[in-house]
């Protein structure tokens, strides 16, 4: 998809508050700092739209981006963050939980992972969830930028093994600084939305 035209639809916690067009949705996943807007802001061509954050943690919504009025970016707030409290990590869980089981224009889920490290205990716990939804699922390893041509093969295989994937599951890895990955995750994307 060529983009030409974006739109922070809304900031929504409850299901009311939804966009109600319709569009298919894509959500993207992963613990703070990982590099979500980051991705957003790569596969729209724009610097800096989705916000990218200088408080981690604190954006507690979810953020519908309006992408062509033909699809959805769904930014999930991420997880893993220290300072959050126990009851705004509650919070979080009842939202996520009501979004991916109950939202039928959900087509698919892209969980990000830092590429240079082995998956966290909640990055696997994200993916354990998403499996037990039964939503296709894209891993992107992100800040390969970070990591030797030569090492990336094995980041691969660390990724899959970590989380424990299944094999319908795709990997794919990224960089937001040189756009490694960019198309890939392009046609994944693409795929879901002709259905
Ligand atoms: P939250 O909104 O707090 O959950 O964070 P986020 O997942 O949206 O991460 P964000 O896109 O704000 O990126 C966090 C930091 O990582 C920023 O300083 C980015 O510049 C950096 N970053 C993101 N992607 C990449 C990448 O592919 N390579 C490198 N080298 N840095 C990246
Ligand atoms: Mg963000």
């Amino acid at each position: 998809m060529k983009v030409h035209n974006v739109d922070l639809t809304i900031s929504a916690v409850r299901p009311e508050q939804y966009p109600q067009e319709g569009y298919p949705e894509v959500a993207l996943s992963g613990r703070s700092n990982v590099g979500k807007s980051s991705l957003i802001n790569t596969l729209i061509n724009r610097n800096g739209y989705a916000r990218t954050s200088s408080q981690p943690g604190k954006t507690q919504t979810l953020n519908f981006y309006d992408i062509e009025s033909q699809l959805y970016f769904v930014d999930v707030p991420g997880y893993g963050y220290a300072k959050v409290s126990q009851k705004e990590r509650e919070k979080w869980g009842r939202m996520i939980e009501t979004y991916f089981a109950e939202r039928s224009e959900l087509r698919g889920v892209i969980s990000l992972v830092d590429a240079r490290h082995e998956p966290t205990q909640l990055d696997k716990q994200m993916i354990d969830f998403l499996h037990y939804y039964d939503l296709p699922i894209l891993v992107v390893g992100t800040k390969i930028d970070k990591v030797p041509k030569n090492k990336r093969n094995q980041r691969l295989s660390v990724i899959r093994k970590g989380l424990n994937l299944r094999p319908e599951d795709d990997v794919i890895l990224f960089s937001s600084v040189d756009k490694t990955g960019k198309e890939q995750v392009w046609e994944w994307i693409d795929q879901y939305l002709v259905q």
